[in-house]
């Protein structure tokens, strides 16, 4: 049975933004945002902007997020940041498994579900990240990709799995200027959905919101918006411009 699932849209700063250019882009998004109960916003800065950025969006609808983090508690863990550490921020949500994490730190699936189950564990939601390659693509393996990605990111979190969003980003669309088209999105998001309905059930994959990823912008925004199992959009280049990042929340209300 088809549930309502409320809209999220997330932005991914990666690494730009000093502290206070942070703080101006989140003082300029929440000027203009100042309600949108509809939607479920988020900004998630670098790891040395959160404390600016997170006092610019007090007291607003605006959720704080991170980029990442470690899965243990504490430790000997040299540039790392733990749980902890984030909710101390007041972090709500914290992305996952990043593509680019992925092909640039080596994240497997298995150190993502570490992760998964670690901010989960500390009251953090995850945003967990998956998508094939263009040569996957290509080679018609995008199923198979997601479909592991899926299982391997998310295994063992039993009543759990419904704690998390998981942001859909075809690798190949990241950065590029290029956008799967609302159809091909559609496809990739429903058969995720079909992944989820056979490790939980039909309910709990109902209630999962799913985001679309890779260069969604203010003119391509309503139209991915409007498939039925895409539930909201994590923003890259487009977030790092008050205004644009504005028109994206705007097109999900
Ligand atoms: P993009 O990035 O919007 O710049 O394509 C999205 C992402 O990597 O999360």
């Amino acid at each position: 049975m088809k549930k309502f699932r409320k809209k999220i849209i997330a932005g991914n700063w990666k690494m730009n933004k000093t502290v206070a250019e942070g703080e101006d882009l989140a003082t300029g998004v929440k000027r203009e945002l100042d309600e949108c109960p509809d939607v479920d916003v988020v900004l998630c800065p670098p790891f040395t902007a959160l404390k600016s950025v997170g006092d610019a969006i007090a007291d607003s609808v605006i959720k704080l997020g991170a980029q990442n983090m470690h899965w243990q508690d504490y430790g000997a863990q040299t540039g790392e940041i733990c749980p902890a550490m984030l909710r101390d921020l007041y972090c709500h949500y914290v992305i996952l498994g990043h593509s680019e994490r992925r092909r640039d730190f080596k994240e497997t699936d298995k150190v993502v579900n570490l992760k998964v189950k670690a901010a989960i564990q500390a009251h953090l939601v995850p945003i967990v990240c998956i998508g094939e390659t263009q040569k996957q693509r290509e080679a018609g393996k995008t199923e198979d990709v997601v479909r592991d990605q899926v299982t391997g990111s998310l295994s063992g979190l039993g009543d759990s799995i419904t704690k998390l969003v998981i942001a859909y980003e075809p690798v190949w669309a990241i950065g590029t200027g290029l956008t799967a088209t609302p159809e091909q999105a559609q496809e990739v998001h429903a058969f995720i959905r079909g992944v989820l309905t056979d490790m939980a059930d039909e309910n709990s994959a109902e209630s999962i919101r799913i985001q679309y990823g890779g260069s969604m912008k203010p003119a391509n925004a309503a139209e991915l918006l409007s498939q039925p199992d895409i539930d909201g959009g994590l923003i890259g280049g487009a977030a790092l411009v008050a205004g644009s990042f504005v028109e994206i929340v705007r097109a999900a209300m």
